[in-house]
């Protein structure tokens, strides 16, 4: 008997249940392959429910996600209800509430799979993103005077504490040592310009960096992140970054590896509780059409199984989305797979 894991899954709103659905599809045939028990409790959260009950998320609700040995996420946002809510709500009150304080982006062009980077292979475009994920500006931090007057203050400040700082370098030494790639890691920053905050990232990393000799260290202010993301994507194997600039060069990343279809994430308390979501959001406007993509889902659900140490399924779950995406998707776009959603989870499964 292999091991058993409690599951929370949270479908969430738009296409994010029709993507759950593949996801859970294609875990279930890893469970049953690779001798593993997959216990799954669904919790409905969402825009749909919050419209429905005015609630978005109860503490109850918190604790008892507290307890699972993972959460599986489909997206979260609704058209209807004012941006920052649920994101603010949910999302962002799981990765904090969780200490998940590691945001692992992998971008990673599948052969098979266009990118609009032109000579651009799947040998040049193959590095991870770890992005600070509990910090930075996203702490809520500042506030507001005078709203809504000709002399109105917004001040929104970036919160960077050493013990933050430092956690999330060391995270990503290890990541970069145990990928074994290049063994680089290039801190992303704007010491140019943000002088006290990226002043505490680049010592810490420096100074972390002096206990990872086989490491190579190496600095790029992030604008000119973002050249050689599109210039020379080979040049990255592990980047490390604040939450502001890991949330922006991460959907550069998902485009340059193919598309939000494709693009995955793993929200990480080594220690606790982790969330694996989609990058994409909730897509309303393909909601019900059963025509986007799941594979995002599916690969989250992938480095999921990673998490959990089930490193045999996760690497099938990988070889059989790649056959997938080099055999039989034309294109990893919503509704030109030349598959449903439904569809492309089934040739997922099918594979294992
Ligand atoms: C992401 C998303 C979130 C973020 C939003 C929805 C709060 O863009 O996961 O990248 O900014 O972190
Ligand atoms: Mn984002």
């Amino acid at each position: 008997m292999g091991k058993s894991y409690r599951i929370a899954v949270v479908p969430g709103d738009g296409t994010g249940p029709e993507v759950i659905a593949e996801g859970l599809k294609v875990l279930k045939a890893a469970s049953a392959k690779f001798g593993f028990e997959l216990d799954l409790h669904t919790y409905d959260l969402g825009g749909e429910r919050y419209k429905r009950t005015g609630e978005i998320m109860s503490d109850e609700t918190l604790e008892e996600l507290k307890t699972y040995d993972a959460i599986y996420l489909g997206a979260i946002g609704h058209p209807d209800i004012r941006p920052g809510i649920l994101e603010k709500g949910i999302l962002l009150t799981l990765r904090f509430s969780l200490d998940q304080y590691i945001n692992l982006r992998p971008v990673k062009l599948y052969p098979g799979v266009d990118t609009p980077l032109k000579g651009k292979n799947p040998e040049d475009i193959d590095f991870v993103v770890v992005r600070e994920n509990s910090e930075g500006l996203y702490t809520g931090a500042g506030g507001v005077l005078k709203k809504g007057t000709p002399d109105e203050v917004a001040i929104q400040e970036s919160i960077n504490t050493r013990k933050g700082v430092e956690r999330c370098v060391r995270f990503a030494f290890e990541y970069c040592r145990k990928r074994n790639k290049e063994k680089k890691l290039t801190l992303c920053g704007k010491t140019n310009v943000l002088t006290y905050a990226f002043d505490l990232w680049e010592r810490t990393f420096y100074e972390v960096g002096k206990e990872y000799p086989d490491i190579k260290t190496d600095y790029a202010h992030v604008d000119a992140v973002c050249m050689w993301m599109v210039k020379n994507p080979e040049w990255f194997d592990v980047i490390v970054t604040d939450n502001m600039f890991g949330d922006i060069i991460t959907d550069l990343g998902a485009m340059i590896q193919g598309g939000m279809g494709i693009a995955a994430g793993a929200n990480i308390n080594p220690q606790g509780v982790s969330m694996f979501e989609p990058i994409g959001g909730s897509a309303p406007k393909y909601t019900g059409m059963n025509i986007v993509n799941p594979l995002a889902a599916i690969m989250a659900g992938q480095m999921m199984l990673e998490t959990l140490g089930e490193d045999s399924a996760a690497a099938a779950v990988e070889k059989a989305v790649m056959t997938v995406v080099r055999e039989k998707l034309k294109s990893l776009t919503a509704g030109r797979m030349g598959y449903s959603t439904s569809e492309t989870g089934d040739l997922v499964a099918g594979l294992l």
